[in-house]
């Protein structure tokens, strides 16, 4: 069965991700940053390692980068992200929070995409996955606010877009993915679906994923999203 390593499992879509996956009999390397008494983690049944990542410290990637060995990774899914602030004023803009925000949305995909490429490479699928947000279109960014999270999420688009080219000769695809409104900790329990929703659709979409389709924008179900 194929592999697939997802960051921030330990609750939301990584969550679910990893349910998903493991009932499929998928082989998970389930990551987090704290993997001591991880909750419903623990509870999730299926061929399962997990394994600590603070996905903002480098020293953590290449630790684990360097203990997975020559372990292949068919997938490899970015999960893990922040909102930052909420509800400020553009006059109060906190520009140490808004770093803290593009640290773990923009260059910890880019550094976990760069550790675990070897892995990747030597895989059947070869797919780096990215979730990303609608909220990182420019075109459809229309009302403004929330400019901290945006800006991350339009960056890591552009970053992964720069990736898959950079991983072509490696044939490695790459795929950002809006999850949709999801009802997490992040979304709010008012949000439009449920992570069984978002991920069932993330995971045909990145079934789809080929060569002739790498570095796209997609959502959850199935459409492609303008940048
Ligand atoms: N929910 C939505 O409506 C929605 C919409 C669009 C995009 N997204 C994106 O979907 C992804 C998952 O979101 P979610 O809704 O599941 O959010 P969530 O419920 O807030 O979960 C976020 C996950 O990211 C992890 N994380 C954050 N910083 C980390 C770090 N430095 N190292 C390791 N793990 C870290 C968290 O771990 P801890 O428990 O240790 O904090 C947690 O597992 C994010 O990238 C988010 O931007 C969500």
């Amino acid at each position: 069965m194929p592999t697939v390593m997802i960051t921030g499992s330990n609750r939301g879509i990584g969550l679910e991700f990893v349910r998903q996956y493991a009932q499929a009999g998928w082989k998970v390397i389930a990551t987090c940053r704290t993997p001591i008494g991880v909750g419903d983690l623990a509870k999730v049944e299926g061929d399962i390692e997990v394994h600590g990542l603070d996905v903002s410290d480098q020293y953590s990637i290449d630790r684990l980068a360097r203990d997975l060995g020559d372990v292949a990774i068919d997938v490899l899914i970015n999960n893990a992200g922040v909102f930052g602030p909420r509800s400020y004023a553009l006059a109060d803009i906190d520009y140490q929070e808004w770093m803290k925000v593009i640290d773990t949305n923009v260059f910890s995909p880019l550094k976990i995409g760069l550790a675990f490429a070897p892995h990747l490479a030597r895989s059947t699928q070869r797919k780096l996955i990215t979730v990303s947000s609608k909220m990182g279109s420019i075109e459809l960014n229309t009302s403004g606010d929330n400019m901290i999270y945006r800006s991350s999420k339009a960056a890591v688009n552009a970053v992964m877009r720069g990736l898959a080219a950079n991983l072509r000769d490696q044939k490695i695809a790459v795929r950002m993915l809006h999850p949709g409104w999801v009802q997490t900790d992040m979304g709010g329990s008012g949000a439009d679906i449920t992570v069984t929703e978002s991920v069932s659709g993330m995971r045909k979409v990145i079934d789809s994923l080929d060569m002739a389709a790498t570095g796209s924008f997609y959502n959850y179900d199935g459409s492609e999203l303008p940048w």
